[in-house]
């Protein structure tokens, strides 16, 4: 069965690692969208994901066009949104029944990825969760080596 590789992303570097993982793997991509786009400039969007955070809020988002019991691999993309993964995706992964599928995930953020990976864990009952990546960017700058990322990527279906 193919791969599928889902994502969030705001600013864009998400989009980027999943395309760049598909480029690599092949395998369908989805991209997850907020019902109502963030609006305003980056400090006023940073603020309103802090506040969705601690609330714990999930945004209403868009039908993806796969049908995730299609897939026994996922690879889930998320910008990383204070110290967890963004509202968006924590709408997606409850939304949807994990268990008995394998997770791979990709945390991109400015170098505070938190408790990312663990929240991921907690959120895929009865799914088999692999390490994740922790892919740090500077505002649009990779930091993290492309090196790095395709040894990870070179690990996915072993
Ligand atoms: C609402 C918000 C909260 C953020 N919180 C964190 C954080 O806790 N730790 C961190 O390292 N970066 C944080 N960032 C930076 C993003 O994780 C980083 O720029 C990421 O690569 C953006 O991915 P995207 O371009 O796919 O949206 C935050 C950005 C936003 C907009």
């Amino acid at each position: 069965m193919k791969a599928l590789i889902v994502y969030y992303s705001y600013t864009g570097n998400t989009k980027r690692i999943a395309q760049m993982i598909q480029n690599d793997i092949g395998g369908d991509i989805a991209e997850i969208e907020t019902v109502v786009p963030y609006e305003g400039d980056y400090n006023t969007v940073v603020d309103q994901g802090h506040e969705e955070v601690k609330r714990g809020f999930m945004p209403q988002i868009k039908p993806l066009n796969v049908n995730i019991k299609d897939y026994d691999t996922v690879i889930l993309g998320t910008p990383v949104w204070w110290y967890t993964f963004a509202p968006a995706v924590k709408t997606f992964l409850n939304n949807n029944d994990f268990s008995g599928k394998t997770i791979y995930t990709f945390a991109t953020n400015g170098g505070w990825i938190g408790h990312t990976f663990k929240d991921v864990s907690n959120a895929c009952t009865g799914a088999n969760v692999k390490p994740g990546i922790n892919i740090r960017f500077n505002e649009s700058s990779l930091v993290t080596s492309e090196n790095e990322i395709k040894k990870w990527i070179e690990k996915i279906g072993d």
